[in-house]
């Protein structure tokens, strides 16, 4: 079967689209500086065709000191020279459209680097023209104007003794807070968004979006008095095209808001990455991890799918760059269940309505990894061992919540081939590589037909072919049992059945009536035996 082209002009053509997100650095490296780049993507776009997505979703690629890999930007019109040049990126674009992929690049509008050219003017004096597109307050280098802490330690002030005064920053000290209140600031990014526009970029993911509506005074940071003022401002001046597709990241969101962020009028945004889902199995930070309560989950779809139900639209995801492999977290990753647990958890996902994003080595079942502590990259890991240890926490107590939650699992690089270097690299890696990469990577996958790519192709196949996933009603059926999760789809005359084995056990389940005997969609046993086997899926199907 050929990849089904959407029609890319509309509004609303992402609603029948599935995505893949590229963490560029880990993605597949070209001149062996151990470092994934543009020519490398390029040189996989058949990879993602013959998968099927209709867009990538770029993880930053602008130039940054990578303090925050890439989301720490120092000029929002260049290329990282890391990554290639701007002609490669242009090269990028084109050769994506060929296959029938939009490319959607990574905003980060709520920040910049502390080495973008704003930020160098705005320390030379009050009086500069740029000090105003920054937060800042008076103080005494002593006492902060107040209690906040940035997400990757310390105080969210940090002072500049030159000029008298604090700069408010939610994330790194190196990410400085852009003050969305003036005016002048705002007009500036609108004009490197439509640089981007011209070059024929598809549209935008927008990086911690309910933040940039701050008001640091009052220790607010999402969802902030003016947020949704300046969500239709940015709606109106950067993304005026319909075809233009728009993701905001929202840890804040909740249905209500996200029917406001993604309202069919297009006002705000196409659709939202809401987190509720990602934050069941932890205490109150993510480090604190507990097991998943699999009926808390279920709850929790049942309350957005059917929320949003025609009024808004989400976006669904079990991974991303900021988020443990899911077939660690609530699959189960030895060998004998790693593959089924993956195609499992991507039928739970795939059967519901939203647009799909796959993150790279997903449709693999890659893995999480153990590094000993000072193997890993990741600012917000190094930060949390010290502070944590600096506490008084064990060690490794520390370094089970990194094995569990660290970003860096998510990653580690792109395993095509069983060689050394994964087929990612011929220098050496940024970050290591995952030994397992031995048996799962993309060379093995597509020369098995019962693959996790393959699943995830038809998967991909299905959402195109049949109206139910994009518009059907979502039911859940048996709320309370805790290993099995299954939901209906129907429209008037589609009707879809999704049931998910979550244990290693073989367990009953009775088929709803209706669906006996109708056919089988996908599933991970290919064979029809009563009850659920391991990690057994299944989406069963009839017309009326
Ligand atoms: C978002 C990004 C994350 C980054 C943070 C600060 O959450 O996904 O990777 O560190 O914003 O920009
Ligand atoms: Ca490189």
């Amino acid at each position: 079967m050929s990849n089904i082209i959407l029609d890319k002009s509309k509004h609303g053509w992402w609603k029948s689209a599935v995505f893949y997100q590229i963490y560029p650095k880990s993605f597949q490296d070209t001149n062996a500086d151990g470092i994934g780049d543009l020519r490398g993507i390029i040189s996989r776009l058949d990879y993602l065709q013959e998968l099927g997505i209709d867009g990538i979703w770029l993880s930053p690629v602008c130039q940054s000191p990578q303090v925050d890999n890439g989301y720490d930007i120092s000029d929002y019109c260049a290329i990282d020279p890391m990554f290639g040049s701007l002609s490669d990126m242009e090269e990028l674009i084109v050769e994506a459209e060929k296959r029938g992929i939009t490319i959607i690049m990574d905003l980060v509008l709520n920040h910049c680097s502390d080495q973008h050219f704003w930020f160098l003017e705005a320390l030379k004096g009050r009086d500069n023209p740029y000090h105003d597109f920054f937060i800042w307050r008076d103080g005494d280098g002593v006492t902060p104007p107040n209690e906040m802490k940035a997400t990757f330690g310390g105080s969210a002030w940090t002072y500049v003794p030159e000029l008298g005064q604090y700069y408010f920053h939610q994330f790194a000290v190196e990410q400085p807070d852009l003050n969305w209140d003036n005016p002048a600031m705002r007009a500036e990014l609108y004009k490197s968004i439509r640089f981007w526009v011209e070059k024929g970029v598809g549209g935008f993911r927008l990086d911690v979006i309910d933040q940039i509506g701050k008001v640091a005074d009052q220790m607010i940071t999402a969802n902030g008095p003016r947020l949704h003022e300046f969500l239709q401002e940015l709606s109106r001046e950067a993304f005026p095209e319909e075809g233009l597709v728009t993701v905001g990241e929202a840890w804040g969101a909740t249905v209500d808001s996200a029917k406001i962020y993604s309202a069919e009028d297009g006002s705000e945004l196409s659709m939202v990455f809401q987190f509720q889902h990602m934050c069941l199995d932890q205490g109150p930070e993510k480090w604190d991890f507990k097991p998943l309560y699999l009926p808390d989950l279920k709850a929790c779809y049942k309350n957005w799918q059917q929320g949003l139900h025609t009024e808004g639209w989400n976006s669904l995801f079990l991974n991303n760059h900021d988020l443990p492999r899911i077939v660690s977290r609530w699959g189960n990753d030895c060998d004998e269940h790693r593959v089924n647990s993956a195609k499992m958890l991507a039928t739970m996902a795939h059967g519901m309505q939203g647009t799909p994003y796959i993150y790279q080595g997903e449709e693999l079942g890659m893995t999480n990894i153990r590094l000993p502590i000072e193997e890993y990259a990741d600012i917000e890991i190094q930060n949390i061992y010290r502070e944590r240890t600096a506490a008084g926490w064990h060690p490794e107590d520390v370094m089970a919540s990194i094995y569990a939650r660290g970003r860096d699992n998510a990653r580690t690089p792109m395993q095509w081939t069983a060689k050394d270097g994964a087929g990612f690299t011929q220098g050496k890696p940024w970050l290591p590589i995952n030994g397992n990469h031995t048996y799962i990577n993309a060379e093995a996958a597509l020369a098995d037909p019962d693959s996790v790519f393959y699943y995830y192709k038809k998967l991909i196949e299905l959402r195109k072919s049949h109206e139910v996933f994009r518009s059907g009603w979502f039911e859940l059926l048996d709320p309370d049992n805790e290993k099995v999760f299954a939901y209906t789809r129907d429209t008037e005359k589609e009707h879809l059945l999704v049931v998910c084995n979550f244990s290693g056990e073989t367990l009953p389940f009775d088929v709803p009536e209706r669906f006996c005997g109708c056919e089988m969609l996908i599933g991970n046993y290919s064979d029809g035996e009563p009850g659920l086997r391991p990690y057994e899926a299944a989406m069963l199907y009839y017309r009326t």
